[in-house]
């Protein structure tokens, strides 16, 4: 079974549900406490084992590009005042040099024409994919759960978790099969089904192993929900010839793409922190009695 190395993360996506924020900053670069959201997820590749990320981006992106790169200012500054720990931080978290790759995606063509962008750099090897909105939270880290039952089943395996039923609409949706070690077999994928056309409620979360033998079938791939090239559709094709399965997370993911998800993600971190979690949890239940007794007087 060949090895998972590389890891593609898409950032090209425009950010519309965080304007005007994401007018003049792409919404990856969006600070859940102290780290840009996508640093979330490359923490997660490479602790996962992975070797090298290709970031799939657009125009109004280079700031990402930016970001992961040394800082020769602000390491000067940092020394020059001694402030080593945070010199260090800083260091512990830029990837080694050449361990990245960026590809532009040159006009946005939906997810799975954003995965196909990646081909030349991912070559014929299986990869991870993590879209970096789904900002991991508890568990080992998604990624890493789905590479152990990979270790197991190879094939293609990507992780799920329970939503609402009613939200199906809101994702890619399995069908389960048998149990195989922690997850099971995937009989059926949708993308965005209405709950009467959902095969379950267990939604694809956003973190996925797959087959090199996906781009072949990307680049003839029909437009799907929404008029864009779905990722789902090409699995959907994939899981003819080759085995897929499914990880239930055992932790849970924020969807940072959404308000709601992005303010849950603040608080779960800010709440996980030692240097921060006591005088954020006394705010937090202050801000719940302001609200009771207004509620209250209303
Ligand atoms: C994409 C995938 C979908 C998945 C979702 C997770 O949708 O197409 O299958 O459930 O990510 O966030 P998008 O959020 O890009 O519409």
């Amino acid at each position: 079974m060949k090895k998972v190395r590389k890891a593609v993360i898409p950032v090209a996506g425009l950010g519309t549900r965080f304007l005007p924020a994401t007018k003049s900053m792409p919404k990856e670069m969006l600070p859940v406490v102290d780290r840009p959201v996508v640093q979330y997820a490359v923490d997660e590749a490479f602790e996962a084992g992975i070797e090298h990320i290709v970031f799939v981006t657009g125009r109004n992106k280079a700031v990402i590009e930016d970001y992961f790169d040394l800082h020769p200012e602000l390491i000067g500054t940092l020394e020059q005042s001694g402030k080593t720990a945070q010199l260090q931080a800083l260091e512990s978290l830029l990837p080694v040099a050449g361990a990245t790759s960026f590809i532009r995606q040159q006009s946005p063509q939906g997810l799975g024409h954003a995965v196909w962008c990646a081909r030349e750099v991912i070559g014929d090897e299986p990869f991870a994919l993590l879209l970096p909105d789904m900002v991991s939270f508890g568990g080992r880290g998604c990624l890493a759960e789905i590479a152990d039952l990979y270790a197991q089943t190879g094939g293609n395996v990507i992780a799920v978790e329970r939503c609402d039923p009613t939200e199906t609409s809101k994702y890619g949706i399995v069908g389960c099969g048998a149990d195989v070690g922690t997850g099971f077999e995937v009989t059926a994928m949708v993308e965005k089904p209405a709950p009467a056309n959902a095969p379950s409620n267990y939604y694809i979360n956003g973190r996925y192993i797959l087959q090199p033998e996906i781009f072949s079938l990307l680049g003839n791939q029909q437009r799907g929900a929404g008029n864009e090239i779905q990722l789902t559709d090409a699995m959907v094709r994939l899981a003819q010839n080759q085995a897929f399965f499914a990880q239930p997370f055992n932790g849970c993911m924020f969807d940072c793409g959404s308000k709601e998800g992005f303010i849950q993600a603040n608080v779960a971190f800010a709440l996980s922190r030692d240097d921060m979690k006591e005088a954020v949890f006394d705010m937090l239940q202050e801000f719940v009695r302001t609200h009771e007794r207004r509620v209250e007087a209303a």
